[in-house]
């Protein structure tokens, strides 16, 4: 019951999804669900392989979500490429496209939202706040629609997976929660969708945040496991590089994103600096064989 890149369905409507998942869940498929805000690169195509590989009929959603930005924020900026965005969920087999309309997702005044607990008290929560309860709230809301039996998020945004995590334990959600790698250029630069908006000189500092984390990582394996140093090492990278303005750096545990002393080799370094005009963010697993 794959998709075979040419009968996609493109479901625009709440009931035109939860009538192509009930005829699919007939059939005998699994549901597995990629949520997304478009503008698709090669790192929601990693998602989507994840989610064919753990799932017979895969759904994938384009919303960008008003809820999640602040008001400071450029929503009607945010880049909504339609016909690429399709052409490329169609061409990495993704089964059924929902794309609802503000509208539909947001008929009218909400009085129930979902609240982000501690996790989203620092990081990305404190220099965007608000900005995780919106991420739960619509989540949330998909979850509801498309009743998934398998949903995958990327590691790339580390605290946003972790409090998805903490809202499908905490709420008793049935869905199974998959985090997948991060995605690099050859460069190393974890693609994302801002990327589109550096300059060559910005892409060349941009570089510096994984440079910065690789640093930790060998750190580590030298033996330096104390948070303080292995931050301070980060951050010289960081502070060498021109057109790097940070906002945090910070070695913490991959689930709590607390910051406390027992750094272990599952412990994460996120790192969110400004490049030119562009907010990036990162992280890496600092010891194990493997970077996420
Ligand atoms: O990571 C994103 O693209 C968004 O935060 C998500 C999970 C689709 C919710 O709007």
């Amino acid at each position: 019951m794959q998709n075979t890149a040419t009968d996609m369905v493109v479901a625009t409507t709440i009931t035109g999804v939860r009538e192509s998942v009930a005829n699919a869940r007939a059939m005998g498929s699994t549901i597995g669900f990629v949520p997304t805000m478009g503008a698709l690169h090669k790192g929601h195509l990693s998602l989507v392989e994840r989610a064919r590989k753990e799932s017979s009929f895969t759904v994938m959603s384009i919303f960008v979500n008003p809820l999640q930005f602040a008001p400071t924020e450029d929503l009607a900026k945010y880049p909504r490429p339609v016909e690429d965005d399709e052409r490329m969920a169609r061409e990495s087999g993704v089964d059924l496209l929902f794309r609802p309309a503000v509208e539909d997702m947001y008929p009218g005044k909400r009085e129930v939202t979902v609240a982000a607990g501690e996790i989203a008290s620092e990081w990305e929560g404190s220099s965007r706040p608000g900005h995780f309860d919106g991420v739960l709230t619509v989540v949330a809301k998909l979850f509801n629609i498309v009743q998934p039996d398998i949903t995958v998020f990327g590691r790339k945004d580390l605290q946003q997976a972790a409090l998805v995590a903490a809202m499908i334990h905490d709420l008793n959600m049935p869905v199974r929660m998959i985090i997948a790698p991060i995605v690099r250029e050859g460069d190393g630069l974890a693609l994302s969708s801002r990327n589109r908006y550096l300059s060559d000189d910005d892409r060349r500092s941009a570089l510096s945040l994984h440079s910065a984390l690789q640093e930790i990582r060998r750190a580590f394996a030298r033996g330096v496991t104390s948070t303080v140093e292995l931050e301070q090492i980060g951050r010289s990278v960081l502070d060498l590089t021109p057109n790097v303005r940070l906002d945090y750096l910070a070695v913490v545990s991959p689930t709590s994103l607390a910051r406390n002393d027992d750094v272990s080799k599952t412990s994460a370094a996120i790192v969110a600096a400004r490049v030119g005009s562009t907010r990036l963010i990162d992280n890496m697993t600092i010891g194990g064989d493997d970077e996420n």
